[in-house]
C-alpha cells in the first residue's frame, strides 16, 4: 500500500512539474540552444530505428542505373543541395541555422539502405526540417533521387558536376 502510494505520487509530482516548465514557457524552444545530450541519443536512437522499421514495407526498386540518377540529379538540384551539400558543393549558409541540422549528403549512403532513403524522401522526418516529398514527387521521381543519392558516397567534385548544369531556378553553384 505504501509502496503505491509512494509511486503514485512520486508520478503525480512529475506530471505537476511537466505541466510547470510546459506552461510557463521555461522549455527553450530555440534553434541556438541544443538539446541535453542524453536526449540527442533518445531522438537519434529513435529516429533510426522508426526509419529502419517503417521502410521495412518498402517494395526494393531493384538496381538503380546511371539513367535515373541522371534524372534525379534535376530533382536534388532544385530540392535537396542547398540543405545537404553535395560533392563539390557545399550547402546553403542558413543551413547551419538548422537544427537539427541537416547532414552532408555524401555522408549518408554508407548509412541507410535503399529502402530507407526512399522511405524517408517520401515521409519526410518530424520535429526537423527534413520535408516529405512524396505528396510533390512520384514514386519514381523519388527512386530516380535515391539512385543519385547512392552513387554520392564516392562521388568526386568533377563526376559530380558532370551531371550539368543546375536547371534554372535551382540555387545557383557555390
Ligand atoms: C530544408 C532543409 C532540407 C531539405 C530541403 C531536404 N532535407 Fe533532408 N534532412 C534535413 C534535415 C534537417 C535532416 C536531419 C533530420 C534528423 O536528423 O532528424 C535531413 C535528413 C535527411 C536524410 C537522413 C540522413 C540522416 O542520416 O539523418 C536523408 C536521406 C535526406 N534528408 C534526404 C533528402 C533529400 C533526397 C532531399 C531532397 C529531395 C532532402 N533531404 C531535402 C533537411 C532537409
Amino acid at each position: 500500500m505504501r509502496f503505491i502510494l509512494g509511486v503514485t505520487a512520486t508520478l503525480v509530482v512529475l506530471a505537476v512539474g511537466g505541466f510547470i516548465v510546459v506552461f510557463t514557457g521555461a522549455f527553450d524552444v530555440a534553434a541556438t540552444t541544443p538539446h541535453w545530450p542524453p536526449t540527442i541519443s533518445v531522438l537519434d536512437a529513435a529516429m533510426r530505428r522508426s526509419v529502419q522499421r517503417q521502410a521495412q514495407a518498402v517494395v526494393p526498386a531493384g538496381a538503380l542505373t546511371e539513367e535515373q540518377a541522371r534524372r534525379g540529379y534535376r530533382h536534388y538540384s532544385e530540392a535537396c543541395v542547398y540543405c545537404h551539400g553535395a560533392p563539390g558543393r557545399d550547402p546553403a549558409d542558413w543551413s547551419g541555422g538548422l537544427y537539427p541540422e541537416p547532414p552532408y549528403m555524401p555522408d549518408v549512403p554508407k548509412l541507410w539502405s535503399d529502402a530507407q532513403i526512399f522511405w524517408i524522401v517520401r515521409h519526410g522526418i518530424k520535429m526537423s526540417a527534413m520535408p516529405a516529398f512524396g505528396a510533390h514527387l512520384s514514386d519514381a521521381e523519388i527512386w530516380d533521387i535515391v539512385a543519385l543519392v547512392r552513387r554520392m558516397g564516392d562521388m568526386t567534385p568533377e563526376a559530380y558536376a558532370a551531371y550539368g548544369n543546375p536547371p534554372a531556378g535551382a540555387p545557383a553553384p557555390r
